[in-house]
């Protein structure tokens, strides 16, 4: 197979936010306890392995507690001396009892300690617009308040200033089964409240649609306006999760070819949502002052046999890895529009960067993705013009086809950075690569992801299955350039320019 990729320098898209490589813990299985926190009372502390390998890819921001536990969370639950704080079921996920021993300021260190952005959803669902604004005093407020002297004496005299506050998730389902209406209406009395509190004014974050529910975002925004002005909002989030928990493309390590493909065109419909959610939002906010973002997003498999079904731990093979690339990708493509993306979720739940068992830490394949596309993070994003052609498979509905390869560039310091993902199994694909409007100088470094068996995964007994390559020079000089990607793979591509 053939392809050309064109590489447009003089057709800047925007900079790719940093926040696009976002992540999402919830209170959810073994997210938070056995996951970024161990032992227990007291003694709790954050899992070393699990803060070194976070660390690595970068994280800009990490969303929490939830999620759907976000609107059966009370904040005050989860401060003060660990023994006092009460226990409480949590009702969506397992029903399990939360200790409450991971809070606000065990999620600030957390954050500290892997250079991230918190970011709090706050609890709309069963909670008040009084208590979000108290959580917001309390964690940024610089002066003497009775809840800043409370976050003094437990142990914060320095204001936290949280930036990123959601107001709500998810809140057609689990975070009150509002209407849109409804949601706007409640949207619009939580928001008046939540102020700067004289740290940097928060920035507001409005639960967006299910998938590219159209219907949901034009109804929002048409009740939140009502003639009155939008009020506080920056952020708008719709969640879209690459659904597979009817099995229709198999499990987590066990699919046919085709199944493999029809997960990963599903992953591609990402794009149709951003492009069709903006074009409403357009019609409401055309200078584009609410940002997209992409809340939730990544694989969700059927329940694991002999896990909790509850708890949403899924393996994680070179097929959730590409999924990562090929939304990442999509998001690079579209760096004028989404401003943040949290992959759900970070550790041991649904798609995982990284899994742990006691204070044991291996990455997944979808880790390395992250490690891999770094380098846009904060880059300029070009346009890129692919020619490729297309793969056929049997899918669920019908015929079904994917792209043979498609990927995003970006630009920093005369460096550019391309990451193609090919999901051809068994296909490698010959491209012919020109940056058009400037020349390669010096080597070209290739680094790759990929395996001969497209279940590969990694497990404590093999840690290192899927791994990137060690980076490889590539030859080249001037205008244009050939160069095979290997069949199921995704590879970054890093060119020096004159
Ligand atoms: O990430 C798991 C769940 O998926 C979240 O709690 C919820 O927001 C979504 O439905």
């Amino acid at each position: 197979m053939a392809a050309t990729i064109d590489i447009l320098l003089d057709e800047p898209i925007a900079t790719i936010d940093p926040n696009v490589y976002g992540h999402f813990a919830e209170h959810l299985g073994e997210c938070i306890y056995d996951g970024v926190w161990t032992g227990e009372g007291e003694a709790g502390r954050l899992v070393e392995g699990v803060v070194a390998a976070l660390r690595r890819v970068r994280p800009a921001v990490l969303r929490w507690p939830g999620g759907c536990f976000a609107d059966d969370y009370h904040w005050q639950d989860g401060i003060g001396p660990v023994a006092n704080r009460p226990r409480r079921i949590n009702i969506h996920w397992g029903e399990v009892v939360e200790s409450n021993e991971f809070g606000t300021h065990e999620f600030v260190r957390l954050c500290r300690a892997i250079g991230a952005a918190p970011y709090f959803c706050g609890n709309v669902g069963s909670g008040s617009p009084r208590e979000l604004r108290d959580w917001v005093e309390y964690c940024n407020f610089p002066g003497d308040t009775a809840w800043s002297a409370l976050r003094a004496a437990n142990g914060d005299p320095e204001p936290f200033n949280i930036h990123y506050w959601g107001v709500g998730n998810e809140s057609w389902g689990c975070g009150g089964n509002f209407t849109p209406e409804e949601y706007a209406a409640h949207y619009r009395r939580f928001s008046t409240y939540l102020r700067d509190f004289g740290g940097d004014p928060p920035y507001l974050i409005a639960c967006g649609p299910n998938r590219n529910d159209l219907d949901w975002t034009e109804r929002f925004f048409t009740k939140l306006h009502e003639g009155r002005g939008f009020g506080r909002i920056h952020g708008y989030a719709p969640h879209y999760y690459t659904s597979n928990r009817d099995g229709h493309a198999g499990t987590d390590t066990a699919y046919t070819d085709d199944q493999w493909y029809a997960l990963l065109a599903q992953a591609t419909e990402m794009e149709a949502l951003i492009v069709g959610q903006r074009a409403v939002m357009d019609r409401f906010d055309p200078e584009r002052k609410i940002g997209m973002i992409i809340d939730e997003w990544g694989t969700w498999h059927p329940p694991t046999p002999g896990r909790n079904p509850r708890f949403l731990w899924q393996q994680n093979t070179l097929r959730d890895a590409l999924v990562a690339a090929l939304s990442l990708d999509i998001f690079g493509r579209h760096a004028d529009t989404v401003v943040m993306a949290n992959i759900a979720q970070t550790v041991n739940v649904l798609q995982a960067l990284l899994l742990t068992e006691g204070e044991r830490v291996i990455t997944t394949p979808t880790y390395h993705v992250y490690d891999l596309y770094a380098p846009h993070q904060g880059a300029q994003a070009l346009r890129v013009a692919i020619d490729a052609p297309t793969i056929g498979f049997a899918a669920p509905g019908g015929a079904g086809a994917l792209a043979a390869l498609t990927g995003s560039a970006s630009l920093r310091d005369r460096i550019l950075t391309l990451t193609v993902v090919n999901p051809g199994i068994g296909a490698p694909v010959e491209a012919t690569i020109t940056p058009r409007g400037a020349a390669v100088s010096g080597a070209i470094e290739e680094t790759v992801l990929t395996h001969d068996d497209i279940h590969a995964h990694n497990t404590f007994d093999a840690p290192d299955t899927v791994t990137l390559s060690a980076p490889r020079a590539v030859t080249a000089s001037g205008g244009t350039f050939t160069h095979t990607f290997a069949s199921q793979s995704v590879t970054r591509l890093t060119i020096p320019l004159r």
